[in-house]
Formats: C-alpha cells, sequence, structure tokens
C-alpha cells in the first residue's frame, strides 16, 4: 500500500471541521481589522528565501523542499509567507497603490523538520502583514490582534516579546558575538563555525550541547540596543497594557528567520508538548529594501493551524441534522424528494439509501450525530435521537413545521 509521505497529514473528519472552524474564525478577525487577502504561490525562486529568511538559518540550510524544474529553474516549495508577501508588495508595486498595505494569507508551508507532535513536514499557516507603518502603535495593534484570536478560540497561550533593537543595535550586537565565541572555537560545532562569520545571533538557538553551554554566558542583546529603540519597546509595553494584552518579556527571544528588527512575539503555550508556539512574528523594517523595494517598514505575524487545532476542543454542533431513511425501495424517491424539500428550507439533511439492518443503520446515523431520523413510506415517522420520542406526519409542510419548531428551541 502507498503510503503518505513522512511529516504530512490527511485531515478529515472532526479535524477537517477544526480546521475551517479556526480558519473562519480568523478570517473573519482578521476583517474587523480591515486586513485584505492575498493568494500567494506555493512554489518560489529559491533566492527569494535565502535573501529573506537567511542563507544560515536552519530553515534555508536544511529545512527547503527545493527543486529544478524542467526549465532548469531553482525553486523551493515555501516553508513561510512573509517573504512571498514581501516579494508581491514589491512586484506588484503595491507600494506605488496608497500609503500602506494590510495582507493576510493562508495556507500549507513545508518544512523539512524531524516530525513530531505538533511538528510536520507540510502545515498550515494563517498570518497577516502590514507594509508602510513605523508608529510603535501598530505594533500594538497587531500583537492585540493576535491577542484577539488566541483568545477568540478560547486557546490558554502567553504572549513572550522582545525587541531586537534596530539594524545597527543588531550589527553591534552581531559584532559582540562574534568576539564572545571567536574565544571558542575549539568548542563550537561545525555549523557554528560558519555562522561565526555569517550571521553569529544563530549560534543562540544551536541545539548542540557544547554550543547550547558556551551560550549561557554570551552577552545578552538588551546591552546593545540604542536608547531610541529601548525607549520604543517600553512605550509599546505601555500600549499593551493599556489594551488589556499580557505579556512577558522575554530577553532570550530570538526568533528563528533573519529578517527580524525591533519588536519580535511569540504565543506560547505549555499544554501541546515542546512545539507550543501557536503564532509567532515582529517587525522587518529592512526586508522590503532589501528585496529591491523602496525602503518601507513592516511586521506581520503568522499562527500555525495544526497546533491551534490540537488546542481547541471538540466544536459545538451549530446545525440540527436530519437522516432521511426510505423504508424499502419503493420509497426512495419519496425519500430524496423529502431531502430536497428539506434542504431547499436550509434544513441540512442525510439521504441514506438502505443499505444493512435497520439496527447497523441507525448507528451509522448516530456517528454523523443525527438528531432526527425520518422513515420514509406512506407517513413520516420522526425519531428524535436524544428522547426517543417518534411522531407520524402525513405532510411535509408539518413535518417541516414540526422541525423549525425544534430548531429555533
Ligand atoms: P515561524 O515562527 O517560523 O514564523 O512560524 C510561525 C508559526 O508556524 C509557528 O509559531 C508555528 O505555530 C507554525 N509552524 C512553524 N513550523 C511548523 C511545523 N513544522 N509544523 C507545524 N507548525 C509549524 C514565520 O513563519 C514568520 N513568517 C512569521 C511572520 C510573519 N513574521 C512576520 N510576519
Amino acid at each position: 500500500m502507498i503510503q503518505k509521505v513522512r511529516g504530512f497529514q490527511d485531515i478529515y473528519g472532526e479535524n477537517a471541521k477544526k480546521y475551517r472552524y479556526i480558519v473562519e474564525t480568523v478570517r473573519n478577525i482578521f476583517n474587523l481589522y480591515s486586513f485584505q487577502e492575498i493568494i500567494l504561490p506555493y512554489v518560489e525562486d529559491i533566492s527569494l528565501f535565502k535573501r529573506s529568511v537567511g542563507e544560515e538559518t536552519d530553515i534555508v540550510q536544511k529545512e527547503m523542499y527545493t527543486f529544478k524544474d524542467r526549465g532548469g529553474r531553482d525553486l523551493a516549495l515555501r516553508p513561510e509567507g512573509t517573504a512571498s508577501c514581501v516579494r508581491a508588495y514589491i512586484e506588484e508595486k503595491m507600494y506605488a497603490q496608497g500609503s500602506y498595505h494590510k495582507l493576510f494569507y493562508e495556507g500549507a508551508m513545508f518544512r523539512y523538520e524531524r516530525p513530531q507532535a505538533g511538528r510536520y513536514r507540510q502545515f498550515h499557516q494563517i498570518g497577516a502583514e502590514i507594509f508602510g507603518v513605523s508608529s510603535v502603535y501598530a505594533d500594538a495593534e497587531l500583537i492585540q490582534m493576535v491577542d484577539k484570536i488566541v483568545k477568540t478560540l478560547n486557546i490558554q497561550a502567553r504572549l513572550e516579546i522582545n525587541t531586537l533593537g534596530d539594524f545597527n543595535s543588531r550589527k553591534l550586537y552581531s559584532q559582540a558575538l562574534r568576539d564572545y565565541f571567536s574565544q571558542y572555537k575549539d568548542k563550537l560545532c561545525e555549523t557554528c563555525l560558519k555562522r561565526l562569520d555569517t550571521n553569529p545571533l544563530r549560534i543562540l538557538d544551536c541545539k548542540v550541547e557544547s554550543c547550547k553551554e558556551i551560550s549561557k554566558e554570551a552577552p545578552v542583546i538588551t546591552d546593545y540596543i540604542s536608547k531610541e529603540s529601548k525607549d520604543r519597546f517600553n512605550e509599546l509595553l505601555d500600549i499593551l497594557s493599556k489594551l488589556g494584552v499580557n505579556y512577558r518579556v522575554n530577553p532570550g527571544l530570538v526568533r528563528g528567520l533573519d529578517y527580524y528588527t525591533e519588536t519580535v512575539f511569540e504565543f506560547i503555550t505549555d499544554k501541546i508538548g515542546a512545539q507550543g508556539t501557536v503564532a509567532a512574528g515582529g517587525r522587518y523594517d529592512n526586508l522590503v529594501e532589501q528585496l529591491g523595494g523602496p525602503p518601507t517598514p513592516a511586521l506581520g505575524f503568522a499562527a500555525g493551524i495544526e497546533r491551534l487545532m490540537l488546542l481547541i476542543s471538540q466544536l459545538e454542533k451549530k446545525d440540527i441534522l436530519i437522516t432521511i431513511i426510505p423504508i424499502n425501495s419503493d420509497y426512495i424517491l419519496k425519500g430524496l424528494e423529502l431531502s430536497k424539500f428539506l434542504r431547499d428550507s436550509e434544513i441540512k439533511s442525510e439521504f441514506m439509501l438502505k443499505t444493512g439492518s435497520l439496527k447497523s443503520m441507525m448507528k451509522t446515523a448516530d456517528k454523523f450525530r443525527t438528531d432526527f431520523v425520518i422513515f420514509v413510506s406512506d407517513k413520516l415517522e420522526l425519531k428524535d435521537m436524544k428522547s426517543g420520542e417518534q411522531l407520524i406526519f402525513y405532510s411535509e409542510e408539518d413535518l417541516i413545521d414540526h422541525i423549525k419548531g425544534e430548531k429555533a428551541v
């Protein structure tokens, strides 16, 4: 038997409902905050991710699904959405059409990571990006929106927040790390030796024990951040408090992607094991320019839909479901007509052809979480699955009136 690819999932049944519920809920919130949808390609030029997510990040170094197409182009399945969004912003010259843009996207992302609970090789994100606003109030508004998403989905997650400072602060900090780690060249792993030249910040993220040990005493970013960045960060914290958003400052939060400046944040839960970050994001004020666009401040976030799915309990059932069973082949057409009639009256119904014993059919109906079964013969026999009560009707109209009454209760 051919099996699904490792790290990929079939999402069906209750899980598919949860998936759609999350997407619908988040899209509604995006709508309240006036974000516009952008549907982005799944495949991009490899260099887009190298130049944005970063040449030295795990994502680009080890996790991308890359291939050559028949025309010899070097392509990648997208590992995240921000890079594509920025590319589209520049390529479609959105900057020329108004002073700022608020976009959202949703869909599959691909990373060749080690699969475990909450971590897959194909996963889905729903995220939003804002282009053209530098004000700290935009950071606050975005974070408050993510907080609202988490609360609306009834998920318990704490907000951790940090600042990486402006571009200059990051450069100073990188140099300080380079000086520090250079003393331990003999103890660093091979990857980190390379990172020492290219991006010493990444060493702080290394999972190799010896590197982790040395990182403990490394300089901390807070000591290298300019006064402006510190003030900005404090202002953000103050606004968040005023908006009723709880947070914890975590100076060790650096994120796994290279494009961030200033604010970075993660919403983290303890309820699903090691992969507890359900949503994450921050500012990336240099990225648009870095990818060839005009200087444009920007910020955004993305949530992992599978992780959210792990956190929401069984969904409440909203609609009444009616299952229609013709008692024998003489009544199939009558049953199908009744189903059409119910559906035309906006009542959800399942038309079930008699396949086995009545008992096994009732079992299937129960699995569908049916509220009522109607046995179709010369009469219409309605059975309430919860109370067991049975009622007999001779006209479809009377039956619908009765069901509508039940629906209203
Ligand atoms: P990220 O932290 O790499 O950021 O991913 C965002 C979220 O996607 C994570 O917090 C997690 O919930 C989910 N996620 C990531 N990898 C996996 C995986 N292998 N399996 C399941 N879920 C996963 C970004 O991607 C940035 N583009 C976020 C952003 C938008 N920053 C600014 N704008």
